[in-house]
């Protein structure tokens, strides 16, 4: 066998192989108390657009498409999963103080206006996640009023 053929032998079987590894899925299906909507009204097209553009990666609830159930995708999908949710976790927005909540608010903002969120690699696949300006414009709406409410929520919640 030829050096290249063995090279690419031993990378499909690599590839057969990592397809039995499957980490641990971002599904809690717990309570959510300090979800955002908890604190602050949230109207149900709102919702609608977080959960269908941002929820994958800043929620503790992830549908997977199919095809993360191919390696090695489901690393790629649980690395942003990771590093998003560590940033912003909508439904642990409740949990974060009231400095840190006004801040990522902004970067909400700021995200949706220069366009870096949802992520390029992400609305490569996920075509429904691209948001249209009407969009856009109804979620920055919803954090400018919303960061009212959330300045007197900290005043009573300190
Ligand atoms: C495919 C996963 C993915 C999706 C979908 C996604 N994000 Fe992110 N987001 C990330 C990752 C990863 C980071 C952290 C690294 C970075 O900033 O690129 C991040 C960071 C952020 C930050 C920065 C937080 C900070 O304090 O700087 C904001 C704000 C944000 N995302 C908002 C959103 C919004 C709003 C949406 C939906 C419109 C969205 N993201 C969709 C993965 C994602």
């Amino acid at each position: 066998m030829s050096g290249i053929k063995k090279i690419l032998l031993g990378l499909l079987v690599i590839l057969i192989m990592i397809q039995f590894i499957h980490p641990a899925r971002n599904k809690s299906g717990q309570g959510m108390p300090n979800d955002i909507s908890k604190m602050v009204a949230m109207p149900g097209d709102v919702r609608g657009i977080l959960k269908k553009a941002c929820y994958d990666c800043h929620s503790n609830n992830t549908d997977y498409p199919w095809y993360t159930y191919i390696q090695p995708m489901h690393w790629f999908m649980n690395y942003h999963i990771q590093s998003g949710k560590e940033e912003l976790n909508f439904n642990e927005f409740g949990a974060y103080t009231p400095r840190r909540q006004q801040s990522k608010l902004r970067s909400i903002e700021n995200s949706l206006k220069d366009g870096s969120m949802p992520l390029s690699s992400y609305t490569l696949i996920h075509r429904n996640a691209i948001l249209s300006e009407a969009e856009k414009s109804l979620i920055i709406n919803w954090v400018q009023t919303s960061k009212d409410s959330f300045k007197k929520e900290s005043l009573t919640n300190p």
